[in-house]
């Protein structure tokens, strides 16, 4: 289900980036923290997408690995909201996707230390620049700490705009990943 609305979103005219969702993670100290990401696949075994492992979300994810996906399609009405655990993705799966980006993402992957301060803009210009010299004529290899994760939903709520507020919600739930899911419904 949420595949085809997917689909239909990827191809609904006001839509800039359907791929394009909400990633919350949880710190430490208990708080919450959102940021968009884009969704790089999405079969029955969940939802994946691709970062910095040692950026904020990767160190949230790391210690705590609880999160919630978030997608909003305003032209479709609909909102989804998933929850579950995020599962490091395979090496070869990682590889295989960081040899599709384009060469200046992937040399920005070795120029970013996600989420940590930056003294300046040129200073990271610098590093491109150098990393740039140092991969002149060779292929760019997927950084260690460049990898990503795949959600398998315990939960899945479709929201449908309806008048009135009297909106549609549908909620998925399942007590582990491969078990059977139980459908309900929720007031809005
Ligand atoms: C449309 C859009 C797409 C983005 N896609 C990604 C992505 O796929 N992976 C990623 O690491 N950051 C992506 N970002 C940047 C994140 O929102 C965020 O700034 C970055 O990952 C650092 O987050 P963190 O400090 O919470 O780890 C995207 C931002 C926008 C606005």
């Amino acid at each position: 289900m949420f595949i085809e609305l997917l689909e239909r979103a990827k191809t609904t005219p006001g839509i800039a980036d359907a791929t394009a969702m909400t990633l919350a993670t949880t710190g430490a100290d208990g708080r919450p923290s959102a940021r968009i990401v884009l969704l790089k696949g999405a079969d029955a075994d969940g939802l994946v997408f691709y970062t910095n492992t040692l950026s904020r979300k990767g160190r949230e994810i790391a210690a705590h690995d609880d999160v919630a996906l978030l997608f909003w399609w305003p032209p479709l009405e609909s909102q989804v909201r998933f929850e579950g655990r995020a599962v490091p993705v395979s090496d070869a799966d990682a590889d295989a996707y960081f040899a599709t980006r384009p060469r200046i993402s992937q040399l920005g992957a070795w120029a970013s230390a996600q989420s940590e301060p930056l003294a300046s803009r040129e200073e990271l210009e610098r590093r491109f620049a150098a990393l740039e010299k140092q991969y002149e004529g060779k292929s760019v290899p997927r950084p260690p700490h460049w990898s990503g994760y795949r959600v398998a939903p315990l939960s899945v709520e479709f929201w449908w705009n309806r008048p009135g507020r009297l909106h549609d919600r549908e909620l998925y739930t399942r007590a582990a990943p491969g078990a059977p899911w139980t459908k309900s419904l929720l007031n809005p």
